[in-house]
């Protein structure tokens, strides 16, 4: 039994005396404490060290008193632990030094053996959950498919993904089977990480709005779809895909428990999209944790009473940005704690 159960009732529908609250890539970046560690240790020593690990995740729920942590590691294990080398290069970001370009190369992509590859992530989920002694709920994560896929063949970060998306028109059937391929990958994992004790998983889907609507059915929803059936009956999933509010009304009947809207769509119009029933997810502009502590409060409320208190949980509408002050990120929180 957690403690703290705000999350997980908001995800089963039940109705909550305030909403919860939790911001995207809350474990690191904007915390002193964080920025301590990431002088010591390079960023996947970081991710691979379960000590480490756990104790990054743990900080926000201390200093900021979020109602859920989220496992600090990152979407890149899982191609690496397909053999596809990302390194972390300052300045870059994620980067792959031989970026997936040709059918060739898809084929040769493994299917590893979870277990054995990201054992790391199981034994941080393990340690955490001991450090957490249940008092909040301990969120895992994924990339969606078409996420992956979009680094993987870029080879770095990227505003369009150009070279990603050309890769699908000009070898739809090698782009499918890469995707089908993280697909099986992301299933094992995901149901791993279920086994090692997280509460909840979420799918950042961060790419998917660079798709047009038909494309999003081709290249990400029908992987995303494969996903949330096979862990729906296990975990509680909530579908984050920033930019895709006009797949809202698909998402809303997969199977998922929440979806996540950035800041582009009003809540009316998720509400409206999403038929109104399923629990959402969002959406305060990121920058915005850069206004006075005052003027968030306000907007955090404002927010709350757009959604509704039942079947929404208080959340930015992308990653919390690294240049927040932690008071700012606190106001956030606080707002939403204190919503009467
Ligand atoms: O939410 C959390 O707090 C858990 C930790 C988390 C990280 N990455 C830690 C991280 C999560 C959920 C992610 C997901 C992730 N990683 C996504 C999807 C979410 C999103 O924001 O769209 C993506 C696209 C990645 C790939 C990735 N990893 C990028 C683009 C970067 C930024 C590179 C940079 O130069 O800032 C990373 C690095 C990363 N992942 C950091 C953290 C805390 C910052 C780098 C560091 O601390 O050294």
């Amino acid at each position: 039994m957690i403690k703290n159960d705000l999350l997980l009732k908001t995800l089963k529908g039940e109705s909550v005396k305030r909403p919860p609250v939790w911001m995207m890539r809350q474990a690191g970046r904007y915390l002193p404490d964080f920025m301590e560690l990431k002088h010591k240790y390079d960023f996947f020593t970081r991710c691979r060290t379960p000590e480490l690990a756990t104790e990054i995740t743990v900080m926000p729920v201390r200093q900021i008193g979020v109602d859920a942590a989220i496992l600090f590691s990152d979407i890149l294990v899982v191609p690496q632990a397909m053999g596809i080398d990302f390194e972390m290069k300052k300045g870059t970001g994620p980067w792959l030094e031989n970026p997936i370009r040709n059918p060739k190369a898809v084929k040769n992509v493994e299917l590893p053996d979870v277990n054995d590859r990201l054992s790391y992530v199981y034994e941080a989920i393990k340690m955490t959950k001991d450090e957490l002694r249940d008092e909040v709920p301990l969120i895992g994560f994924a990339g969606s498919p078409w996420t992956l896929f979009c680094y993987i063949v870029q080879g770095q970060g990227s505003k369009t993904f150009d070279k990603a998306k050309a890769f699908c028109f000009q070898h739809p059937q090698a782009a499918g089977a890469l995707l089908q391929k993280l697909t099986v990958t992301t299933i094992d994992y995901l149901k791993g990480k279920v086994e090692a004790g997280v509460d909840v998983v979420q799918l950042f889907d961060s790419w998917g709005g660079l798709l047009s609507p038909d494309d999003y059915q081709d290249f990400s929803w029908k992987y995303i779809q494969q996903i949330i059936d096979a862990l729906k009956d296990e975990v509680p999933v909530i579908v984050f895909a920033k930019g895709c509010w006009f797949a809202l009304h698909q998402m809303a009947r997969s199977g998922a428990s929440a979806l996540g809207v950035d800041w582009t769509c009003s809540p009316e119009n998720a509400r409206k999209f999403s038929g109104g029933n399923i629990a959402l997810q969002g959406n305060l502009d990121p920058s915005r944790l850069l206004s006075p502590p005052k003027t968030i409060q306000k907007m955090v409320k404002q927010m709350i009473d757009e959604f509704g208190k039942d079947r929404y949980i208080v959340n930015l509408g992308h990653g919390i940005l690294p240049n927040i002050p932690v008071d700012h990120a606190k106001a956030f929180v606080d707002a939403a704690k204190e919503y009467t």
